[in-house]
């Protein structure tokens, strides 16, 4: 780089700087108020069992990976202000996926641009020569961007970059021969994804290039070579398609017959409006993927509108054996806008996926992974019952309805309810609701009157969500935490993942039914533990 790019460079990041900081004072968004001055992590909408940083902006969750006992979890950062800008990954780990330290900032900006997305991987076999000690290199796989490309019209202004860890992820070395991949000209290419692909014995990464994504493989994860495209006339094209991951799951839990999925995060053109999460079931040979479904069905991993970027963790030891996947818990409709202070925006909770045979064909299933577990402070049973023309409170002594886990099962050959779900509510009469309506049996959520809803037009609109599986019996699993709610129905086929802010937390859990009965014949509800104290 050359020394007036050079200095180009270090005017735009300032001048962005400033920019984003004036912004930051005119709309309360500075990060001038630290945590510890208003109490860890008890602000108005803090999530107390979700990752969330300590303050500043955040997207997308990157290089997952796991190594001797931790979880690693990096995301897109933005440190002066709780508005986007440029990007950083900020590092955090976790020794059971409920629990979370936070550590320094990994990546930093650098003269190639901006860090964007990307996955990270242990390299066993030393095969880039990073190793320096005992410990296998990590490996980080990511995007530049490069801002002063951009501003000044470019159009090959993301490249793909590496840098490597020989101390568990503590310190980073970004490689000198960046980038590895460079850019043939195209404005939308990044995220790179990274697996050992075990029967071709090389690295495979998926890339997203505009509304396709790519495939390259390598022997040392310096040196790619393109080998394919996927995408053209597949799934939903309604925005670009952004960070892509790829895995192989039995079907069935059955290790011999296994399918690989092919996760497509968009943006926007999201099942109910903004970001979302397509996936694709097929073969994959390291070269090509091949889909197993028809072009034009659209298989979706979240109906909500508010959990995108989601990928899994690589390296997950064989004992485990768990394809485990997080996503941000936000939308680009509206991330910049929510009313939350000293930090914007979240991580869902972790999940496992699974693949399993339906009416439909073989559809990926998620559920919450079963550490979570560990949160539950109390268990209260809710009695069977037939719920006919009325609504019931849920609680009962010793749960907060804003920090609370249901499981509620009904029976559906003697439900004829039209409507029948939960309702969230607090004393100011704000409430969401959550509901299954029999004639076009579709889930609704209702966030019109969850309270702050003025920051977006995009954000109170009712979302419909189809109930995929028709079994007489409906389970629904629900977790709640002052400003989201996940719900898993049907054990993990239909998954509705959103966020709310009501002017004070929500302190009631009811069942409803309007015009007829709805039977519900088991249930439970848990108070939860916060993880922050
Ligand atoms: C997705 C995304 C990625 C990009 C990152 C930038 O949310 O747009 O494609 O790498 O965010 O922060």
């Amino acid at each position: 780089m050359n020394r007036i790019t050079l200095l180009g460079f270090l005017f735009l990041s300032l001048l962005w700087q400033s920019c984003d900081n004036a912004k930051a004072s005119d709309t309360g968004d500075s990060v001038s108020n630290s945590t510890d001055e208003t109490g860890y992590y008890q602000e108005d909408h803090r999530l107390q069992y979700h990752f969330s940083p300590k303050e500043g902006w955040i997207n997308d969750p990157n290089g997952m990976v796991y190594y001797d006992g931790e979880y690693h979890l990096f995301y897109q950062y933005y440190p002066y202000a709780t508005v986007w800008g440029p990007m950083h990954w900020h590092h955090t780990v976790s020794k059971d996926l409920v629990h979370w330290e936070h550590l320094p900032i990994a990546l930093y900006p650098d003269e190639l641009g901006m860090i964007f997305s990307g996955s990270a991987v242990v390299d066993k076999n030393n095969t880039a020569g990073f190793k320096t000690g005992e410990e296998d290199p990590l490996i980080a796989i990511y995007t530049y961007h490069d801002m002063v490309g951009e501003k000044l019209g470019r159009s090959d202004y993301q490249t793909q970059g590496i840098a490597y860890s020989n101390d568990k992820g503590r310190t980073w070395t970004k490689y000198a021969g960046n980038p590895v991949v460079k850019n043939p000209g195209f404005k939308d290419i990044r995220d790179p994804k990274v697996v050992w692909h075990e029967p071709s014995q090389q690295w495979v990464m998926v890339l997203s290039r505009g509304s396709v994504m790519q495939f390259y493989n390598s022997p040392d994860l310096k040196n790619w070579k393109l080998t394919s495209d996927f995408g053209e006339g597949q799934g939903n094209h309604g925005g670009v398609w952004e960070c892509p991951d790829i895995f192989s799951l039995p079907i069935d839990g059955n290790e011999n017959n296994r399918k690989w999925v092919l996760i497509v995060n968009m943006n926007p053109g999201g099942p109910n409006g903004g970001s979302g999460t397509q996936y694709f079931i097929g073969e994959f040979d390291g070269k090509t993927f091949k889909n197993d479904n028809a072009p034009t069905d659209l298989l979706y991993a979240d109906f909500g509108k508010d959990n995108y970027a989601g990928v899994t963790w690589s390296d997950i030891p064989s004992e485990d054996g768990r394809r485990l996947f997080i996503g941000w818990l936000s939308n680009w409709q509206y991330a910049r806008d929510v009313p939350t202070h000293p930090w914007r925006n979240a991580m869902t909770l972790p999940r496992e996926l699974t693949l399993k045979t339906t009416p439909s064909g073989i559809r990926l299933f998620s559920t919450p992974v079963k550490e979570l577990e560990k949160l539950r402070s109390q268990t209260n049973q809710i009695a069977a019952q037939s719920i006919s023309n009325k609504e019931v409170s849920l609680l009962s002594s010793g749960i907060d309805a804003s920090q609370s886990e249901l499981e509620l099962t009904f029976d559906m050959s003697k439900t004829d309810a039209k409507s029948f779900g939960i309702k969230l509510s607090n004393a100011k009469g704000e409430v969401v609701r959550f509901a299954y309506e029999q004639e076009s049996g579709l889930f609704i959520f209702d966030r019109t009157q969850s309270g702050k809803i003025q920051f977006s037009n995009e954000f109170p609109g009712l979302q419909f969500i189809p109930r995929i599986l028709d079994n007489n019996i409906m389970k629904l699993h629900i977790f709640i935490d002052r400003s989201s709610m996940e719900v898993f129905a049907d054990d993990g086929h239909s998954i509705i993942t959103n966020i709310f802010f009501p002017t004070e937390d929500y302190n009631q859990i009811t069942l409803y039914a309007d015009h007829g009965n709805a039977e519900l014949v088991s249930g439970n509800i848990y108070a939860l533990k916060g993880i922050w104290k």
